[in-house]
């Protein structure tokens, strides 16, 4: 294996906004392999409860494009923003980059599990109903990513997952779990994010206790 790519590929996993080419059609042959790909990962059981809904429609992408914005009005006030902005500027930049034009990305994607998690679900039964769809979903962006492809892991969206999936037409036993915008990404590369070393918050044997 090309460790020196796969590393790349994982520190420059980045969500993509701003670069985003909204002018590229992409052939849909690629997603579809990337989903194959994607779904190699593991799922509960080896039973595999996921479907990806792909969104190519420019009148169902402004839909929900406006059902984003409105999602996004109602966590991001004017006064959040503000705070965020004192230390997370360019990250706002970004969010409200990808409101502005997510009508605009020529492709969504939606990764759905069957089944809807139940009322006071226990942590078992929401580890292993999130766990059948999260590998496979972050797998198809790492895929299509190696292919110069970006996305973004988005949910406020699923504030409107009702319309969303009447829109679609979604059965109702279906849970969307994320919306995953989808463009080739403009410009060079992408570089690695600023995090708290894995070190800090990894423990052994004992919580607390780091090497
Ligand atoms: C559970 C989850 C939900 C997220 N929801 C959104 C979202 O609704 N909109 C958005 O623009 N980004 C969303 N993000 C992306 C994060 O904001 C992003 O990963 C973070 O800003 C770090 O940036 P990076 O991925 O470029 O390193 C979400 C990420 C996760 C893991």
């Amino acid at each position: 294996m090309d460790l020196e790519t796969v590393d790349k590929l994982l520190t420059t996993a980045r969500s993509v906004r701003q670069r985003l080419d909204l002018a590229r059609p992409i052939d849909p042959a690629i997603v579809q392999h990337c989903l194959e790909l994607a779904v190699q990962a593991p799922a509960g059981g080896n039973v595999c409860r996921y479907h990806f809904m792909v969104v190519t429609d420019p009148t169902k992408r402004a839909a929900i494009g406006d059902w984003y914005a409105q999602a996004f009005a109602q966590v991001y006030t004017e006064p959040v923003l503000a705070e965020r902005r004192k230390t997370h500027a360019r990250d706002v930049a970004s969010w409200v980059y990808l409101v502005d034009h997510l009508r605009d990305v020529p492709m969504l994607i939606i990764p759905c599990l069957e089944g809807r998690p139940e009322d006071d679900v226990s942590v078992a039964r929401l580890g292993g109903f999130y766990g059948n769809i999260l590998p496979a979903s972050w797998s198809l962006m790492l895929a299509l990513r190696a292919r110069g492809i970006g996305s973004a892991w988005t949910t406020l969206a699923l504030r409107h997952e009702h319309e969303i999936a009447g829109l679609l037409g979604m059965p109702a036993n279906v849970t969307p779990a994320a919306l995953l915008p989808i463009a080739y990404i403009t410009g060079g590369d992408l570089r690695p994010a600023k995090r708290v070393p894995a070190r800090e918050r990894t423990y052994w044997d004992t919580w607390g206790k780091t090497k």
